[in-house]
């Protein structure tokens, strides 16, 4: 289905029609995609790719417990071994460094490097030293995460995200590692994608913790982004020559008709997963269209507390993947309306570069101080096989060259945008859908580990070449 070349091209003549670059495999001279200070990179997350979940003195994370839970992943996946980088980070740097890759955005896993007192744990510490310290040592910018979903499960005992107290955890943890670790980190994003950890978390229960409740939402994401903002300064102090950001996952919402319910419809979907976290950080105020749509979730917010939040930043990450089609739901919100005969990827995610494009310049629009962005995180999932040793995801090829040309637009039409990291370096744990959805440039088998570099992967490295050579 994913690899199926027809489908692709049939797939490829309306959103490419829109584009003004027609073939973005060879971005015309003037493009941003071969400037010098344009990033171009790749991602991962530890949780999704270390394994070794008991070794070193590494604590349980709220997804050891949600995977181990029946029911909860498919097909009973957990992150135990998953792509088992703890034990080969080092050929997996090599295998990076090989593909050209200029950026490298990874996550620290919390549980890893503290223990429940608070106290460094050294072994978990230098694991990420020497992952850093190499990395550097190749050249290659690093992006650190320091919350990529992997909470301490002894902070989730005491309510995790719905404890106020979580928020000052995370501040002592973003002193230690920071403390620690200044020098080999070019930027450190605090949280990824607290939609997700505050929605899917505590308000639909699809992810770990499992929690299911409106109300338990907005709180989380309330103290998610006090965290973030009693980070930042700490951030600031230990280690003032890096960035300092955060990353958010943003969708694009499109209405089904002209009609005012359903334009009003796609704009209340973009309030939900857009301005609940873009709103706090750069205009210091929650929505109040969020809480039409959920009437009575206002979280508490202690004075001050918007303040902190809203705390300058240096950089924004981006995460995107799809939009959503959506129609009034005849009350005060909005319903998914999928539609036929679009291209999708195996997650069923419609592929679809322009949302990128106009989620961009809106927010550019909307918020005079948007900070340069990264795209964090973009890429697509398919059913990838080895057959005679080659991965053959054309599709995949299709989509990266269709996005990087949305970027490029959305930099002409004059968004600060720095870079682009493509998620994801390999195939890993894709939390509730395990490992059968694949996302990465170079295959996994998790039956061996070995590491097979798709054909997307060699696209990435020809590319990476070509603009090693120009700039
Ligand atoms: C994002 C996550 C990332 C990955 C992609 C597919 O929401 O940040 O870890 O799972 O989706």
């Amino acid at each position: 289905m994913a690899n199926d070349a027809s489908a692709v091209s049939d797939a490829l003549s309306p959103a490419v029609s829109n584009n003004s670059l027609v073939d973005p495999f060879t971005p015309p001279a003037d493009s941003a995609l071969w400037r010098k200070n344009f990033l171009l990179g790749a991602a991962t997350a530890s949780y999704q790719i270390e394994g070794a979940v008991n070794e070193d003195g590494r604590l349980p994370s709220i997804w050891d417990t949600f995977s181990a839970t029946p029911g909860k992943v498919l097909a009973g996946d957990t992150g135990a071994i998953a792509c088992d980088h703890y034990h080969r980070w080092e050929a997996d740097v090599e295998l990076l460094v090989s593909l050209g890759l200029e950026g490298y955005r990874l996550s620290i896993a919390w549980p890893r490097v503290m223990d429940a007192a608070g106290a460094p744990n050294r072994k978990g510490l230098d694991f990420y030293r020497r992952l850093l310290n190499r990395l550097k040592e190749k050249g290659v910018t690093t992006f650190v995460t320091l919350y990529h979903w992997d909470l301490p499960q002894h902070l989730e005992d005491r309510g995790g995200w719905l404890n106020r107290d979580t928020a000052y955890r995370f501040a002592d943890y973003a002193d230690l590692m920071s403390r620690e670790l200044a020098g080999t980190v070019d930027a450190w994003a605090t949280l990824n994608e607290p939609w997700c950890s505050a929605y899917l978390g505590y308000g639909n229960g699809h992810h770990a913790p499992g929690l299911a409740n409106d109300r338990f939402a907005t709180q989380a994401m309330h103290h998610l982004l006090l965290a973030h903002g009693l980070a930042i300064p700490v951030l600031h102090a230990n280690d003032p020559v890096s960035q300092k950001g955060i990353v958010a996952n943003v969708g694009r919402g499109t209405a089904n008709s002209d009609s005012a319910a359903d334009q009003r419809a796609a704009h209340l979907f973009e309030v939900q997963h857009n301005a609940w976290i873009l709103d706090p950080l750069l205009k210091g105020a929650y929505p109040q269209e969020l809480f039409e749509l959920w009437p009575g979730t206002e979280p508490l917010v202690l004075d001050g507390d918007m303040r902190i939040i809203s705390a300058p930043l240096d950089f924004l990450g981006v995460n995107y993947y799809f939009r959503t089609n959506v129609a009034s739901d005849g009350a005060h919100g909005f319903r998914d309306v999928p539609l036929e005969g679009v291209e999708r990827t195996q997650m069923g995610w419609e592929v679809y570069p322009d949302g990128l494009r106009d989620l961009l310049t809106g927010f550019n629009n909307t918020y005079q101080n948007l900070p340069p962005v990264y795209i964090t995180e973009n890429g697509m999932a398919s059913d990838d096989q080895v057959i005679d040793g080659r991965v053959d995801d054309t599709q995949r090829i299709s989509f990266l060259k269709r996005h990087l040309a949305a970027v490029d637009q959305a930099i002409k039409a004059g968004v600060d945008i720095r870079g682009y990291f493509l998620w994801s370096l390999m195939d890993n744990f894709e939390w509730a859908f395990g490992y059968e959805r694949r996302f990465g440039v170079v295959h996994v088998d998790y039956s061996t580990q070995k590491r097979t570099i798709k054909r997307s992967a060699e696209w990435v490295a020809k590319f990476l070449k070509e603009r090693k050579a120009r700039v």
